[in-house]
């Protein structure tokens, strides 16, 4: 268990210079939740799931289900919240990840800040055995953005059934094989 928060990298965007790091800490709950909210993406289910969820992390550390990516700007109002990614690994289906949410604060959307935060979890998973990682999006116009952006890191859409990661009605799911695993593919 660990709940200490680490750094990562730090980028300049156009704005502001913003820190990834992983991780969260008692303070950034509020923080996070609001985002979630605000982002307007989350149904209420998700969004009291991603609450039980931040509060475990923060008060009992990040586990192999959970873990908080969090991307931090040192801005004239001080350190503040820009994104958070949440993953973790997908139960009973070894080297699988799911990325489970992901938001960036509107304002300082299109600057890299969502893609950085994808490949620190890229970079963790495979340090973790991950062999690919699945996301669950939605068709429709209010998740066109949200998709252009999968598929503009490297995500396929995944039109086969999967039994382990069964979308629900309406989802769309995204899948990213790391190299080593494209060769290994089989049918589910
Ligand atoms: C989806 C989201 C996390 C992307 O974060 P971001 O920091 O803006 O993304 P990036 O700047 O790394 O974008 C990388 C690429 O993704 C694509 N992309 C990202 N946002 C896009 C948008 N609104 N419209 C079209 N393409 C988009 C582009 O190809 C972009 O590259 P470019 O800016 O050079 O053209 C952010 O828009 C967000 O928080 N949305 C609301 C929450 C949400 O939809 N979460 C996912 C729910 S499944």
């Amino acid at each position: 268990m660990d709940n200490a928060i680490t750094d990562q990298d730090s980028r300049q965007t156009t704005e502001c210079e913003v820190r990834i790091s992983t991780g969260v800490a008692p303070e950034d709950v509020e923080s996070l939740l609001d985002m979630a909210a605000a982002c307007g993406m989350f149904n209420n289910d998700e969004l009291s799931t991603a609450e039980g969820m931040v509060w475990d992390c923060a008060y009992q550390g990040d586990s192999d289900a959970c873990r908080f990516i969090q991307a931090r700007t040192n801005e004239t109002d001080g350190d503040t919240l820009a994104g958070f990614l949440c993953y973790g690994a997908i139960a009973q289906w070894p080297d699988s990840f799911e990325l489970i949410g992901i938001s960036v604060t509107p304002r300082l959307q299109r600057q890299g800040i969502g893609s950085a935060m994808l490949a620190e979890m890229e970079r963790q998973a495979a340090a973790r055995g991950a062999k690919r990682i699945l996301v669950e999006t939605e068709g429709g116009r209010t998740f066109e953005a949200a998709r252009t952006f999968y598929e503009a890191n490297g995500y396929d859409r995944e039109d086969r059934f999967l039994r382990q990661f069964i979308p629900k009605e309406g989802g769309v799911v995204y899948r990213k094989d790391f190299e080593s695993d494209a060769q290994e593919r089989q049918p589910q």
